[in-house]
């Protein structure tokens, strides 16, 4: 399926609607703070990001606040709706450092070693994300001393994540922080 398909897709729009709603809840909002995980992440002011399913930009603003206006964000999602979304969110916020791309991110198009960091967040395990091919596209883009930082949701369900990142031989752990595993691209 092709981002395209993605994006129209009649059964993943169904699901993504109320998902939305919970991604963007006041709830979460509440319940945790989207800047304290992204200092998980070692985001820093002038850094050049990749946010891989920004969905309803629950990170987006936030992370492009941390990284100011010499920094660089590009939240990427195949979503048509989220990506509007996102896109009046940044608008109305007056960011001029995020680049909102609905794409696919098994192909992002970007350039190689291009980016400080990589954001997956509440974005894997998920069907349409396969590690096998996810992984090699992330490692591609980021630069030779990047780091690819992962938050996974609900934390402690899918355990195996984590290890199968290791066994890919692409990245090397760097720690934990604020419930955000690192690695160094290896
Ligand atoms: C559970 S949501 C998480 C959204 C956001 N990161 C958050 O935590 O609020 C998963 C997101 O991944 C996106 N996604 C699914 N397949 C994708 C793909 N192949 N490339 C990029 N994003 C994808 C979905 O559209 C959705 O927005």
């Amino acid at each position: 399926m092709n981002t395209e398909d993605l994006g129209k897709s009649k059964i993943l729009n169904l699901l993504f609607k109320p998902a939305g709603m919970m991604m963007g809840s006041k709830l979460r909002a509440w319940l945790m703070s989207p800047v304290k995980t992204l200092q998980g992440a070692g985001i820093e002011p002038g850094q050049t990001i990749l946010e891989v399913g920004c969905g309803t930009g629950f990170f987006t603003i936030p992370a492009a606040k941390l990284i100011g206006d010499e920094g660089c964000l590009v939240a990427m999602d195949p979503s048509a709706g989220y990506i509007e979304q996102v896109s009046r969110k940044v608008h109305g916020a007056g960011l001029t450092n995020v680049r909102v791309v609905r794409r696919d991110a098994l192909d992002t198009k970007l350039d190689t070693a291009s980016m400080d960091r990589v954001l997956l967040f509440g974005v894997i395990p998920f069907p349409l994300l396969p590690l096998n091919r996810l992984l090699p596209e992330m490692h591609r883009v980021l630069k030779p001393e990047g780091t690819l930082a992962v938050w996974l949701f609900p934390p402690r369900v899918h355990f195996w994540v984590p290890k199968s990142i290791l066994q890919s031989g692409m990245f090397s752990y760097a720690g934990k922080k604020n419930g955000v595993y690192n690695y160094r691209r290896g």
